[in-house]
């Protein structure tokens, strides 16, 4: 038997319904843009990670860390209390992942099979729909409106017996708006399995935190990624149930969440203000850029209450924007999908990023005759 033979044997035994399966595309690590950019050069715009780093506290506790070499408790139980003090809920409530993709996966893992439906505000973050089709899940797309904005109604229409989760991402990602509270409501109201994705609740101080009393059904994501500066070291919670935490605690692969990602929380935590600080520092270059973006005729920037602007570009060349952008060691996230046409997403970087990203698009204006 030859490789290829092998090869053509195995694909077949793969689960049909991932068959031309389409992967996460994401932001580009600093490995890859190193190959065209000088590391220190590049102004890193693309995944909506924390310009100023993580706490200063965070590095040398990991170097003197003494026990990396033992697994983590299995259980969580350190962890499970830091993050719920955090929250303000118990910790029974409480499941920790390697990032909170991991837990919109273990969610997907624990409802949705072959044939469920799963309802996803579209545009929106594309783990929902990437984690629902691992699973063999359909997904049945509910369109925002052209401000991107959740109808309620629509949701509640879409709703069928096969109908196992609604994903929300609130902030939505990558278009940086909010879905009111009341439309959420209606949405929990329905008793379906309801995840809110608060990937960036600390730059809206929007939840639905306070909700989960009342509502067994709903389900609330955190992540440590953007507020913390922790994206590569992987550390996202969810706020469940107690009956439901229960049974992702089993379901989740064991030492999920590593030694160094607790010592981390644990650090980050006791350093809170300095972190707090960094976020607030965000939000107001949030604004600032939002208002000069707005002096482009060219640029069409949403108002966004996460870490990052959403912007239309008005002439369609929103690929050789991006190109161009990177040229000059700025990197931005540029979309192409049917909802997302001719659109990037510029991160919130220090005011001296926002600096070089104004200079640039003001040269590339003039080059491309905008
Ligand atoms: C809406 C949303 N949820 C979750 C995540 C992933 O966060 P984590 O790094 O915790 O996996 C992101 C990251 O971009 C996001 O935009």
């Amino acid at each position: 038997m030859n490789a290829s033979d092998c090869g053509d044997g195995i694909e077949k035994l793969i689960r049909p319904e991932l068959a031309g399966f389409v992967g996460y595309v994401g932001g580009k690590s600093l490995e890859k843009l190193a190959v065209d950019m000088p590391p220190e050069g590049i102004i890193k715009l693309d995944a909506n990670e924390n310009p100023y780093g993580c706490s200063p506290r965070v590095g040398p506790a990991l170097a003197s860390c003494p026990s990396l070499n033992v697994y983590p408790d299995l259980g969580q139980a350190e962890l499970k209390e830091l993050l719920a003090g955090y929250a303000g809920v118990s910790a029974e409530r409480i499941v920790a992942g390697s990032g909170s993709n991991q837990l919109i996966d273990l969610i997907s893992r624990l409802f949705v099979d072959s044939g469920d439906e799963v309802i996803n505000l579209v545009p929106t973050f594309d783990m929902f729909r990437f984690s629902t089709q691992a699973q063999g899940g359909t997904l049945v797309e509910v369109a925002r409106d052209e401000d991107f904005a959740v109808s309620a109604r629509a949701v509640r229409a879409a709703i069928n017996k096969r109908t196992k989760l609604i994903f929300l991402a609130n902030p939505n990602s990558p278009t940086g708006n909010i879905t009111p509270q009341k439309a959420i409501i209606e949405i929990a109201e329905t008793g379906r399995p309801l995840v809110v994705d608060e990937a960036y609740y600390e730059f809206s101080g929007e939840t639905v935190v306070p909700l989960v009393d009342q509502y067994p059904n709903l389900m609330v994501l955190r992540t440590f990624s953007k507020w913390a500066g922790l994206a590569g070291l992987r550390l996202g919670y969810g706020i469940f149930p107690p009956k439901l935490a229960k049974y992702l605690l089993a379901i989740k692969v064991p030492y999920n969440v590593s030694v160094a990602a607790l010592v981390a929380v644990r650090e980050s935590l006791q350093d809170i203000d300095y972190l707090r600080g960094r976020v607030r520092a965000i939000v107001d270059e949030r604004e600032r850029l939002f208002r000069e973006l707005k002096r482009f005729d060219w640029l069409k920037p949403f108002p966004s209450r996460a870490n990052f602007i959403f912007c239309k570009i008005s002439n369609g060349r929103a690929d050789e924007l991006q190109r161009r952008l990177q040229d000059r060691g700025i990197v931005v996230r540029y979309f192409s999908q049917p909802l997302l046409r001719d659109s990037v997403r510029i991160s919130v970087g220090k005011p001296e990023d926002s600096d070089a990203l104004i200079r640039a698009l003001q040269e590339i204006g003039e080059e491309i005759n905008v």
